[in-house]
This record gives structure tokens, C-alpha cells and sequence, in this order.
């Protein structure tokens, strides 16, 4: 047997996309769009007006995303940049690439992209290859555009800072550990892939998910001391068919009976971008909100609409948020001080 999308309709993604503004000002750069949620916020935006920046890494995936997302809007502003966050090189290399053809500033990052319950593997900068992919290059990348952020929010009113998170946020503990933010890839707890009693792959998920939220409690707490204009949202997309149980059921982090049993209980991949659209287009959603279908348990944020919800003091606290910058800046090689 193998996984088998169930191929689920969408019910609330036209509502939400008629009732978005205009985004024709707008320069909105989103990290892996060729699937999933990153693929349906890039076609969104573009159809909306915006200068869309598609950072992916290079691959004939991504060469086949632009390519759909130019079929889908052909007067669509679509621009491809390679950033693979595997690579802190990349990253960097793919941030002088934005300074030049984003001379405008970028009025939003959305930090999308991910891998979910992957190998115990490094990246060639010796992180796990989750926590590089899922958080520090995104932490990287943020740092090294925050100039051109600033340039938006006051030359444009605001500018956003979106993270992706996960119910995964709160398996099985909600404390975040100083270990899978350091050099130790590939010595982290090995293979172990059960979801539910502590397998090691999922260990490392949950705790990037959970970084992803707390980096959001750190740059809203940064921004809002200094009256920023730019805001720090994290949005979560619930269950939702995309590409990432197709990628984890090939890698072995999920079986192929469960992953088929489990999405018939989730939601479409657009109905899984809502969070994120909101966060990128909605004037409504504030700093420091976490947005989706509800904060509740496993069972009870799966599906649906996306709502606004305050931060969780499981990570927005002050331990937690030294930590996460601490060792953020620690692993990136350089301070990232919001001033
Ligand atoms: N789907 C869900 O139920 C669910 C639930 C909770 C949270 N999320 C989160 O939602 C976000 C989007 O995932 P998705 O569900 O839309 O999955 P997806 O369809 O697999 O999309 C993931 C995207 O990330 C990109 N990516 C992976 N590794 C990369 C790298 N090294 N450099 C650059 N891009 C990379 C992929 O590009 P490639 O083509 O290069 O692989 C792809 O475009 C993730 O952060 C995920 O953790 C999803």
C-alpha cells in the first residue's frame, strides 16, 4: 500500500481570498513555494498585485512551481530566488540577491518553508537538518533583510514577519532545549518515528515548531519595545494535504496505513494557507497574534477557518526567549540585535 493524497475540497479558501485587500503596493517574499501552503500563499499574492519573491531551492520542483504559478496568473509578478535552507551560504547569498532587486524594501517575509520528522542527519553546517531548515536559516535570513523590512515600514506604513508553526508546537513537552539549537546534527536522538510515544524524528520536529513560535514571541517583544512598524505574526495550518506527509512517509518518519487514515481527517493545502494569508494580507491580524484553526489539542486545531489567538506562555516567556535568541545568534555566527 502506499500514501495516497485523499484529495480534500476546500471550504473556506475562496471566502477568506475575496475578502483580502488589494496587494499592488506590496514586495512579499515566501520561502517553499513549490507545494503545499508556500505554493497557494505565492499564487494568492500574486493574484492579488503583489511582486512576489519565490525562495526555494534550486531544483526542477521549483522550476515547475513557477512555471504553474505563471499559468495560473500569467500577468502574475513572479520572481524565483535561490535559497536552499539546508545552507547558510545560500541563505546569504539568496539576502544580497534580495537587496538588489528589492531596492523598494520587502514589505512582508513569510518563513513557510519546512521538512517534518527527517533522518537524524546535519546539515553542512552541522545543525539537524529539521532545526536548519525550519528555523535557523529562516532566523538567518530575517536578520539579514531586517534593513530591507524597515525600508517598507516606513517608507509603506508597516512591514510583517510570519513564521510557520505546527500543532507540533506543544508534543509532547512545550519546553524548548538548548541541544537541538546547537552544532550536534546527526547526534540527536536518532530514527525513532513513532509520532505519539517520543520517536526521535518527531522530537526534533516538535522542537523546531516550537521555535518557530517562539521566535515570534522574541521579535514581537523586540519590535514592540522599539515601536517598530514591523510586526512579527505566526501563523499554523492545521492538518492539511500538502506535500510534507508525501516527503516524511519517503524519508520513513510515517507510516503509509496511518498517513492514509490520518489526512482524510485534515483539510485542503489552501485551506492550510489561510493562517498564513491572513498573516501576509489581512489589516485585521496584529503583532504577536498566532493565527488558525484553533489552539486547542491535537484533535481540536485541525481544521477550519483561521482565527486570531494571543502568543502561549509556554514559550512566551522569558527563559525561553533568551534561550531561542541565545543560541539562534550562537548558531548563525553573529548577534541580530532589533535597536
Ligand atoms: N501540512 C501540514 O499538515 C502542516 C502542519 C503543520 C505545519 N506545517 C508547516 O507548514 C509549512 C509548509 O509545509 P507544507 O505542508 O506546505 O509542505 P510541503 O508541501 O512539503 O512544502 C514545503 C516547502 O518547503 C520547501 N523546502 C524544504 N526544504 C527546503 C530547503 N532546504 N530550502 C528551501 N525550501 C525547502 C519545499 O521545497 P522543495 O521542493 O525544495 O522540497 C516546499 O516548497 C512547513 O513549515 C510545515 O512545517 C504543515
Amino acid at each position: 500500500m502506499s500514501y495516497q493524497k485523499p484529495g480534500l475540497l476546500s471550504k473556506h479558501y475562496d471566502e477568506l481570498f475575496n475578502s483580502l485587500p488589494s496587494l499592488e503596493t506590496k514586495t512579499i517574499a515566501i520561502t517553499g513555494t513549490t507545494s503545499g501552503t508556500g505554493f497557494v500563499a505565492a499564487n494568492a499574492c500574486g493574484k492579488l498585485g503583489a511582486k512576489v519573491i519565490l525562495l526555494n531551492r534550486p531544483s526542477e520542483r521549483s522550476k515547475k512551481g513557477l512555471s504553474d504559478l505563471i499559468a495560473m496568473t500569467p500577468n502574475g509578478n513572479f520572481n524565483q530566488v535561490d535559497c536552499d535552507l539546508q545552507d547558510f551560504e545560500s541563505v546569504r547569498l539568496a539576502a544580497s540577491e534580495l537587496e538588489s532587486i528589492c531596492p523598494e524594501g520587502i514589505d512582508v517575509i513569510c518563513n513557510n518553508a519546512g521538512v517534518m520528522a527527517l533522518e537524524d542527519i546535519p546539515t553542512k553546517d552541522g545543525f539537524d537538518v529539521q532545526m536548519q531548515t525550519n528555523h535557523l536559516s529562516h532566523f538567518l535570513l530575517v536578520k539579514l533583510i531586517f534593513p530591507l523590512l524597515q525600508k517598507a515600514a516606513d517608507l509603506r506604513g508597516e512591514a510583517r514577519i510570519i513564521n510557520h508553526s505546527s500543532i507540533a508546537r506543544k508534543q509532547p513537552k512545550k519546553v524548548l532545549e538548548a541541544k537541538y539549537l546547537e552544532k550536534k546534527g546527526g547526534n540527536l536522538g536518532g530514527n525513532g518515528s513513532s509520532m505519539f510515544f517520543g520517536g526521535a524524528r518527531w522530537l526534533r520536529y516538535n522542537q523546531t515548531k516550537l521555535a518557530n513560535a517562539a521566535f515570534t514571541a522574541c521579535l514581537h517583544e523586540k519590535l514592540n519595545a522599539m515601536g517598530s512598524k514591523v510586526k512579527a505574526m505566526v501563523a499554523h495550518p492545521g492538518l492539511a494535504e500538502t506535500d510534507l506527509q508525501s516527503t516524511t512517509v519517503k524519508d520513513g518518519g510515517m507510516g503509509k496505513w496511518i498517513t492514509n487514515q490520518m489526512m482524510k481527517t485534515g483539510q485542503s493545502r489552501e485551506d492550510g494557507a489561510l493562517g498564513i494569508l491572513r498573516c501576509i494580507a489581512d489589516p485585521k491580524v496584529k503583532s504577536g497574534q498566532f493565527v488558525g484553526p484553533g489552539m486547542g489539542g491535537m484533535f481540536t486545531a485541525m481544521k477550519g477557518e483561521a482565527h486570531c489567538y494571543p502568543l502561549e506562555e509556554f514559550y512566551d516567556n522569558p527563559a525561553t526567549k533568551n534561550l531561542l535568541w541565545e543560541k539562534s545568534c550562537e548558531a548563525i555566527g553573529e548577534k541580530f540585535e532589533i535597536s
